[in-house]
């Protein structure tokens, strides 16, 4: 594999720690399972109970893991997700499986539920799992011990959270003359005219200068059902158990919710909600910190009408293949810069909710399955007025008898 030979290489020119991704290597093996026959499998056999052995031999019965049928876009189905009031649930996408509920929320709610995050007040969002302590991991993915630009740009992007683009990529090469012979690889020699502090300390300063250039760019605050008796809290929890008709276990268990503003160029890249590498704990059933962030659902509410930009977008929607190497090299998850080149955009529309599953089932266990990779998405750029919305996911873990409380 290519990781041996840049490994030998990194060590002995910038002595830097080089970790291996392993969530890439775990991300391409889930990949040659091939995601197709799930989209063909999902649903069928809906009513089978599932039979869990028990340490005495006894069988306790499951129902399968609920996801909602979408027939084909633009199919309609009526839903009672309040009592007495009908509300439409439209299959906006296949592929990934998309619904939108127009009116969700009204009007007046969609106000409240942005008075209640003001009153909270918001914070930067920040991401995480970006290890600045160690070294610079070289992404020398081909394995010919030079970095491309896209080599350097995947680097930059998975060590700072910062995406660039090549115009920037040239400046930093001018900057700190990294690219002597002007051919537009890194080799181990030009590598070595920079210090891994210099090089760092250039990117960090990009980030205070350019915040914009940060994989996302928003504030937030979290609120939590049980800390709050404000009844349209309470009747959010109601609708969206109508709207999924998931076990309400999992409904009030995480059930906290986030309310994200996105300013003036405010965006959020391309990103999954959910992970897959069940190596890990789902963290949601355990206490310490390794663990997979398991959401089985994601339910967004645009609490507002955006005046322009702002659309959610799905880069690799409906794509007739996916291989996640050619989607990172690829640069399209760039949503700040790149939102017109992804495949599928919903348009912010005050009160109304959408809800995909970022999973599929697993057929043998009739249980949460592999990540769905087409749910790739993100907020494009505001271009004016601001943006705000609700995000809650619906937790769930590989073992069914975790999420419904038996063990
Ligand atoms: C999208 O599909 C096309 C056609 O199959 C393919 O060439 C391209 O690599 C796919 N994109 C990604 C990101 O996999
Ligand atoms: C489905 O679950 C079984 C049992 O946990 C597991 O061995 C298998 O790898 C899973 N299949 C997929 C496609 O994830």
């Amino acid at each position: 594999m290519a990781f041996h030979s840049l490994s030998t290489w990194s060590q002995t020119v910038l002595s830097c720690l080089l970790l291996l991704a392993a969530a890439i290597t775990t991300l391409q093996e889930d990949l040659e399972g091939g995601t197709k026959h799930l989209y063909q499998n999902a649903n069928s056999d809906k009513e089978d109970d599932i039979c869990v052995s028990k340490d005495d031999g006894q069988c306790t019965k499951f129902k399968r893991l609920l996801r909602l049928e979408g027939h084909e876009v633009g199919h309609i189905q009526e839903v009672e997700i309040q009592d007495g009031k009908k509300h439409l649930m439209k299959t906006f996408n296949m592929k990934p499986l998309i619904f939108e509920i127009p009116d969700f929320f009204t009007e007046e709610e969609c106000d409240r539920i942005i008075e209640l995050a003001e009153v909270q007040g918001l914070q930067s969002s920040v991401t995480h799992n970006h290890d600045r302590s160690s070294g610079i991991r070289l992404l020398d993915r081909d394995g010919d011990r030079k970095l491309s630009l896209t080599e350097m740009r995947r680097t930059i992007e998975e060590g700072f959270d910062l995406y660039l683009v090549e115009e920037d990529l040239k400046k930093l090469y001018s900057e700190l003359d990294l690219d002597v012979n002007q051919d537009g690889f890194i080799s181990k020699d030009e590598m070595q005219r920079v210090s891994v502090p210099q090089m760092k300390a250039y990117l960090l300063n990009l980030i205070k200068e350019k915040p914009v250039k940060k994989s996302r760019m928003s504030s937030q605050t979290w609120i939590y059902p049980d800390r709050t008796n404000d009844p349209l809290v309470e009747s959010f929890q109601q609708r969206i158990s109508r709207l999924t008709q998931l076990p309400d276990i999992m409904i009030n268990s995480n059930s906290y919710f986030q309310v994200v503003r996105y300013g003036k160029e405010g965006h959020y890249n391309a990103h999954h909600d959910s992970g897959d590498n069940f190596n890990y704990p789902c963290c949601h059933t355990v206490e310490h910190k390794k663990c997979e962030i398991c959401r089985y659902a994601t339910i967004m509410v645009y609490l507002n009408n955006v005046e322009e930009g702002g659309e959610t977008a799905f880069p690799v929607a409906n794509n007739e293949t996916y291989d996640e190497e050619i989607f990172r090299n690829s640069g399209i998850m760039n949503l700040n810069q790149y939102c017109k080149h992804a495949n599928l955009k919903l348009f912010p529309k005050k009160g109304t909710a959408v809800l995909w599953y970022n999973h599929f089932i697993n057929e043998t266990t009739g249980w949460m399955g592999s990540v769905d990779k087409f749910t790739w998405h993100g907020g494009c750029p505001v271009i004016k007025g601001e943006k705000w919305i609700m995000n809650r996911w619906i937790a769930a873990s590989p073992d069914p008898k975790k999420d419904l409380g038996y063990s």
